[in-house]
């Protein structure tokens, strides 16, 4: 079989994927207003000590456990555990969760890029309405949103359909250095905008968001680490089994750690250009109209969608353009992140296919992930974001909690808010306690890594990232379900503890 597997065609091409896979909706569009929410500085700070020492230890299980047994995750964990087999099963589901949200804000780009396209070609009149009332009337209209929902599948259908080299390699090759162009492009246009220092300061100052007035008041440490880490993992395309895909695909000669580490600083890297892209823009627009800074939108679909359309309908004949190169750049980043996702949910039946001797399924495979995704997808893009129906409103409950608010944020309650911090949290437990932290080591060692790396590791993943991931944990279903935060953290704490032993309790000494 395993002749068969697809694999990569270099090095460079399986980083540039796994790139492509980490940067997306999550940097662009979560990460500089996470920044701004929670004290800008404080929370990058923090960010950065996650990302080095949780997010690249997951980064290196992942990849290490992929290319070991070169099986999608849900075979992978089989192979590797005993207790934990079922780990493969959530970091197959949540994937699939994931792009029933993810699907609908790609569709929402492409008529984002319509809408630049036709002010372009028939002057900044043949549209003029407010950012806020074309969102508006985006969300109202859900049969576009359906259309533009399923365009957006078809797209990353048929590239996954192209295989792994011939099509995800292929796409990424050309998407992320162009990504990074236009990223560079929006970057020079919005530093130039009047006041966009007061975006920056927002961002790297300690306590300025606070002083000048564009938050009320900075959450605590506790919380921060709870939105830094969930949105850390999910920005990294951690504990979803995407990575772990993408390293399976991966040659045995290539070096793990170099490869975390590479693919963690440009995650971070395009995350924080992002933020220099975006929020200089929206502060130095909202301050030449007038608006108090807690009037500006900065979080939430709002930013993306509202505040940075009146930037460009603003920046006279030439706005559509900027527009236009806006949203191709997000478009393009959505692209190489769902393609990941339904490559991860569909390798396990293309894997199987393989086994039982039949080798040209995956066009087939994916067809049918294809659909099934739309489906799902086909009830985010109807509810306009809660807008025409939701959760709460089919239900009838009238004080909602988020995860009720619409079926965004319901989908997303179950893959980012459970699965992804739970997933992470058990899979440390299973090398560290379960199966020796050895079963990643070993192989790594194809590009030997150093004592001091060994070390490092073995600390981090017996330690320190059930800790962390228990207290992530906590913090998402605080943001989902609200009610009392003590209660979480007990509950995150249970688990854990029940996890840990668990994991710890009657396995054969390694020799
Ligand atoms: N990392 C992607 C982002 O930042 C989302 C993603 C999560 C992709 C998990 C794959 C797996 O938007």
């Amino acid at each position: 079989m395993e002749n068969n597997r697809s694999s990569w065609g270099s090095n460079l091409g399986f980083l540039l994927a796994a790139i492509g896979s980490a940067v997306g909706l999550g940097n662009i569009w979560g990460f500089p207003y996470k920044m701004g929410k929670s004290g800008g500085f404080t929370f990058l700070i923090v960010y950065l000590l996650l990302a080095i020492f949780v997010g690249m230890i997951i980064m290196v299980s992942e990849l290490a456990v992929g290319r070991k047994t070169k099986l999608s995750p849900i075979d992978a964990y089989k192979k590797v555990s005993k207790k934990f087999a079922w780990i493969g099963w959530l970091a197959t589901i949540a994937p699939f969760l994931i792009m029933s949200f993810y699907s609908v804000l790609g569709g929402y780009c492409l008529q984002y890029i319509a809408l630049n396209m036709t002010k372009l070609s028939f002057g900044n009149e043949a549209v003029a309405m407010s950012g806020g009332d074309v969102f508006g009337a985006m969300l109202t209209t859900p049969l576009g949103c359906v259309v533009f929902t399923a365009l957006f599948i078809i797209i990353c259908m048929v590239i996954v359909q192209g295989g792994v080299s011939g099509g995800i390699e292929k796409f990424n090759k050309v998407g992320m250095p162009a990504l990074f162009v236009m990223l560079l492009i929006i970057i020079v246009r919005s530093l130039t905008l009047p006041n966009a220092v007061e975006g920056l300061k927002f961002m790297f100052v300690p306590g300025y968001a606070v002083k000048a007035g564009f938050i009320d008041e900075a959450p605590n440490l506790i919380t921060v680490l709870g939105t830094a880490g969930g949105q850390m993992f999910f920005s990294l395309s951690l504990a979803m089994g995407a990575i772990l895909t993408y390293g399976s695909y991966l040659s045995k000669d290539e070096n793990l750690v170099k490869n975390s580490v590479i693919i963690v600083a440009a995650d971070t890297l395009i995350a924080l250009m992002a933020g220099i892209a975006v929020i200089p823009a929206a502060v130095s627009y909202g301050l030449s109209q007038g608006m108090a800074p807690g009037e500006i939108t900065l979080r939430g679909p709002g930013l993306l969608f509202i505040t940075l359309q009146d930037v460009f309908s603003n920046m006279g004949k030439i706005g559509p353009l900027f527009g236009v190169i806006f949203y191709v750049l997000v478009l393009i980043a959505a692209i190489s992140s769902a393609i990941s996702l339904m490559e991860t949910i569909g390798a396990h039946w293309i894997d199987k296919d393989l086994e039982k001797g039949e080798t040209d399924t995956r066009k087939r495979v994916i067809l049918i992930v294809a659909l099934l995704i739309l489906l799902e997808a086909i009830i985010v893009a109807w509810d306009g974001l809660g807008s025409n129906f939701s959760p709460a409103s089919l239900l009838g409950i009238t004080t909602v909690p988020t995860f009720l608010d619409c079926f965004l944020d319901f989908f997303d309650c179950w893959s980012e808010g459970i699965a992804m911090p739970l997933g992470a949290m058990l899979m440390a437990l299973m090398i560290g306690w379960e199966t020796g932290p050895n079963l990643v080591l070993d192989e790594v060692a194809h590009g030997d890594p150093s004592e001091g790396f060994k070390k490092f590791y073995k600390f981090c993943v017996k330690f320190v990232v059930p800790i962390v991931m228990a207290f992530v944990l906590a913090g998402q279903m605080i943001d989902f379900f609200g009610a009392n935060e003590i209660i979480w953290y007990v509950v995150a704490g249970v688990l854990l503890v029940l996890f840990w032993i668990i994991a710890g309790v009657g396995n054969k000494k390694e020799a």
